[in-house]
């Protein structure tokens, strides 16, 4: 099977996160996350271990969770799927590139044969996923979408699904996320990422490039010390 999180799917054994996954399996567009899963164009993906087939299939996973909670419609579901599909087949390494968005939102229509609004709405939150967040309403209105309202949530959603999957780099900070329900799937992330890892063999921690990694590190020291300095106990 070419599909890693398909076979973690056929197995079906979740441990703490079975209710989780029980509830997303009997949702009613779940057959929508099914088919675009197994339909992903696999060779189309930025070939990486850090951006690559893993953290896609993960991304779409979290996608699913957060149209369902946020309780999109069936053709939404498949718009926001298919951004969190490709919303990355613009990168060119795995360092920090705010333009990766924008050049994915160039190949989105021969990826998915969509066009019109659909086509534009999907564009604008691909275009903003890299961006610096005071840069996402400006880039979104940039595409001037018909149905404003639509747009943003879609590419909400996307954000919230691929900061999720910033686990796998260590670097989630739910305060991010835009929703409360995708906070609350923090663990639910981690867990994931590490069934995914132990499955394919690979690391907890995969090869970063240098720059990141002094990203990285310094992100984290600084999280310790705001720890620190916060009481233990509250009050
Ligand atoms: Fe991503």
């Amino acid at each position: 099977m070419t599909s890693p999180l398909l076979k973690l799917l056929a197995e079906n054994q979740w441990a703490d996160f079975q209710p989780l996954m029980d509830e997303i399996q009997h949702w009613s567009h779940w057959p929508v996350f099914m088919g675009a899963l197994t339909h992903l164009n696999r060779d189309a993906l930025y070939d990486s271990r850090v951006h690559g087939l893993g953290h896609i299939e993960r991304t779409m996973l979290h996608g699913a969770f957060c149209a369902m909670y946020d309780g999109l419609d069936e053709g939404d579901t498949a718009l926001l799927l298919d951004c969190c599909a490709y919303h990355d087949v613009g990168r060119v390494n795995d360092s920090v590139d705010h333009l990766h968005g924008h050049r994915s939102a160039q190949r989105l229509a021969a990826l998915t044969g969509r066009g019109g609004e659909e086509l534009n709405m999907m564009m604008a939150a691909v275009d903003a996923h890299s961006r610096p967040e005071s840069d996402l309403i400006p880039t979104l209105q940039g595409y001037h979408p018909a149905q404003w309202e639509r747009c943003l949530r879609l590419a909400q959603l996307l954000k919230d699904a691929d900061g999720l999957d910033r686990v796998r780099i260590f670097d989630l900070d739910v305060s991010h996320l835009r929703r409360e329900e995708s906070r609350r799937r923090e663990g639910f992330a981690e867990y994931l990422f590490g069934r995914y890892q132990r499955l394919i063999g690979a690391p907890l921690r995969p090869p970063f490039p240098e720059e990141l990694t002094r990203k990285l590190e310094q992100r984290q020291s600084e999280r310790n010390q705001r720890r620190h300095r916060q009481p233990r106990f509250e009050g």
